[in-house]
């Protein structure tokens, strides 16, 4: 992770002298299909030994975008390099990527060995090196013993793992993962994504990866790239993403949200009768708008002129507690440590201040 930061500053200092040195470089891509959906005007440079996540609900277009890097799908206008070179006149398989998909697609009648052997006998590898190579990819992915079974021999997680392994010992560029663990349970999911992280630190490869469940993101990401409706909505680091979201949309996408209809004159922001902003560090333009508190964000207060409002219910969640208010018209969470949450009781009074928040012109439905 160090590494990779360190890597991307370097590449901030070489970027702004107009030098190329992405590992994978996605320029002005658009692919629209002839519904009329698809993708617009996408960029984004992911550098070597980055892990970059696109994320988004279903249908913002991240799968057309993966599948555009690796040579499936043609895109109608935009360029993409890999190491400097435009890859787009290459067929998948002369492409320096490999794709990991949700189902495994492994050779159900092939032993795990034989799935792993088979790009590399097809590479023309010697019989000694492919052993060697397949030998060690197992022991990445923690199947050492697995060599001999037959895909149906294993688990779900087992097979992915298999599957991550042939991409693997293709030795890609860049390798690309659509959604490799949406099959496998919550448990499974955690691990899986655990290890791929350590196998990326110790191959230093350079990986997209898509979700659509934003604390896989938020966990596995060197920066994620958040995509809405076929556009890049934000593209930053998971911390800057959940704590300065670029857009009302981020902010309800990524983590819990308390998004509270309020005004603004151009200076100050009342949510109903209180002014909640007084010193204008955030320009919002004077009409409705709407503040997003996270609910770590909000607190209870004695001062006079905060927000009222009444618990509705007091819910203990392992080490804390989550309080739901209703306060001016909306209903708010509000997460508090367990002790705290003993004080507090459905019906009582309260009034409730803001640690930060952010404020946003558009007006949430
Ligand atoms: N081959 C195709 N022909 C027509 N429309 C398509 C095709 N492939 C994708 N689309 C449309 O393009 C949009 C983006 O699809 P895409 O598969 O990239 O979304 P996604 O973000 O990967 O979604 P999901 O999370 O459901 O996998 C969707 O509206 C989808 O219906
Ligand atoms: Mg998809």
């Amino acid at each position: 992770m160090v590494q990779a930061q360190r890597k991307m500053q370097t590449q901030v200092g070489t970027a702004e002298q107009g030098d190329t040195e992405a590992q994978l470089s996605i320029r002005n891509l658009s692919k629209i299909f002839k519904t009329g959906d698809g993708v617009t005007d996408i960029s984004l440079d992911v550098q070597p030994g980055e892990m970059v996540t696109l994320l988004g609900p279903s249908g913002c277009g991240k799968t057309t975008v993966l599948r555009s890097i690796g040579g499936f799908l043609e895109p109608d206008s935009g360029d993409i390099l890999i190491r400097g070179r435009s890859v787009l006149n290459l067929p998948p398989e002369k492409r320096p990527t490999a794709m990991v998909f949700q189902s495994y697609n492994l050779w159900p009648h092939m032993t795990v060995q034989d799935n792993l052997a088979f790009g590399l006998k097809i590479r023309k590898r010697k019989k000694v090196e492919i052993e060697r190579s397949v030998t060690e990819a197992l022991e990445l992915v923690q199947l050492s013993g697995a060599a001999r079974k037959y895909p149906g021999e294993l688990s779900g997680g087992q097979q992915q793992r298999v599957a991550l392994a042939r991409a693997l010992l293709l030795q890609p560029d860049v390798l690309l993962l659509d959604e490799p663990f949406s099959a496998l349970d919550a448990k499974l999911r955690m691990e899986m994504r655990e290890e791929l992280r350590e196998i990326q630190t110790k191959t230093g490869m350079t990986m997209v990866f898509v979700t659509h469940d934003q604390e896989e993101a938020l966990s596995i990401s060197d920066r994620i790239v958040v995509m809405h409706a076929g556009k890049i909505e934000q593209l930053s680091t998971p911390q800057d993403i959940y704590d300065r979201p670029g857009s009302l949309f981020v902010a309800s996408f990524i983590g819990r949200i308390n998004l509270m209809r309020s005004i603004s004159d151009g200076q100050h922001i009342a949510v109903g009768s209180k002014v909640v902003q007084q010193d204008g560090s955030t320009s919002i333009p004077a009409g409705a708008c709407t503040l997003a508190v996270r609910p770590e964000d909000l607190y209870l207060t004695g001062e006079p002129d905060s927000l009222e409002g009444t618990i509705r219910q007091v819910m203990v969640l392992g080490h804390y507690a989550e309080v739901s208010i209703h306060c001016e018209q909306e209903h708010l969470k509000m997460f508090v440590p367990r002790e705290q949450a003993a004080e507090l009781h459905s019906g009582q009074a309260v009034k409730v201040g803001f640690h930060k928040f952010t404020a946003f012109s558009e007006v949430s439905s």
